[in-house]
């Protein structure tokens, strides 16, 4: 299989319910209409990578359910390859996600099939990038950076939700990219964001929401802007940032390159509802 974005993490379907606002414990609120939409970030990562052209497989674990259908259509519709897509003897995972009226949500997972990723060969034929996510078994992430390492593929990990890596991984990283909450997680309250490369990757950005993004190699730190935009819905646009930059990178750009677009496309994504749903396409990125 010759593919040139390996992407490995989760994939979820997201039960989405809009609320005014969120429930305290022993509270209930009472939210919109649900709506249920593919997503899951490493599902989201694919398929944010394949609207903007890029050559996309994913290597993740569903069950043999409807929600796992949903999703395998989703991806196929984007152009996502879809072989390294398990069936597991697992429901298909699940977000519960929140969306309050400043666009702003949160999120409770069921990784359900997802827990079951297990390593498992991989091709790195014709590979130029691999990225990887969180919500799948840590040691599954660590199995497939090392072997993309090994195979000279470039390494990307979005840190999401935030894990404790070992040395090793963070060496054999290329990018690591964080949002700050992560990024204060690795380092401490408080502590500069030029300190990341201190951990091993060779190169690492930062997003900022609204502010944009940093990007820090060894030649220095960019701040690279986002659009202006009014957000409705913030869910994956990590996602979409992540994606993005892989796509960006397998054509060979320099990372703040990569980095100006994939703020672009994080911006348009959270004028939308939903994550999938909401990333353009290239012809949409170029129109603007
Ligand atoms: O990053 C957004 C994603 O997080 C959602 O699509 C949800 O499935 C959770 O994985
Ligand atoms: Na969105």
């Amino acid at each position: 299989m010759h593919t040139e974005v390996l992407v490995i993490g989760s994939a979820n379907a997201d039960l989405v319910v809009p609320a005014e606002r969120r429930p305290g414990s022993g509270e209930t609120v009472l939210g919109g209409d649900t709506t249920v939409l593919p997503g899951g970030k490493g599902a989201n990562t694919a398929v944010a990578a394949a609207r903007l052209g890029a050559d996309v497989a994913l290597l993740a674990a569903i069950g043999d359910d409807a929600y796992g259908a949903m999703l395998t259509e989703s991806l196929r519709d984007a152009g996502v390859r879809t072989e390294l897509v398990r069936k597991v003897g697992r429901p298909t995972g699940i977000a519960y996600i929140t969306v309050t009226p400043d666009g702003e949500n949160s999120i409770l997972v069921s990784p359900g099939a997802n827990s079951a990723l297990e390593p498992g060969a991989l091709d790195f034929a014709g590979a130029k990038v691999l990225v990887a996510s969180l919500e799948i078994p840590l040691p599954t992430v660590e199995w497939a950076i090392a072997e993309a390492a090994s195979a000279g593929v470039r390494t990307m990990l979005n840190l999401s939700p935030v894990a404790e890596l070992s040395p090793r991984t963070l060496a054999a990283l290329d990018v690591l990219l964080v949002n700050e909450h992560e990024a204060a997680a690795l380092l401490g309250e408080g502590v500069g964001l030029g300190k990341l490369l201190e951990l091993g990757p060779r190169s690492a950005v930062v997003t900022l929401g609204a502010r944009g993004a940093l990007v820090l190699t060894g030649d220095g730190e960019t701040e690279v802007p986002a659009p202006p935009v009014e957000p409705v819905d913030t869910t994956g646009a990590g996602d979409a940032f992540t994606g993005a930059l892989a796509a960006s990178l397998a054509t060979g750009v320099t990372l703040e390159t990569a980095a100006r677009k994939a703020a672009r496309v994080a911006a348009i994504s959270v004028t939308r509802r939903g994550a999938q749903p909401s990333y353009p396409s290239a012809a949409e990125l170029e129109g603007r």
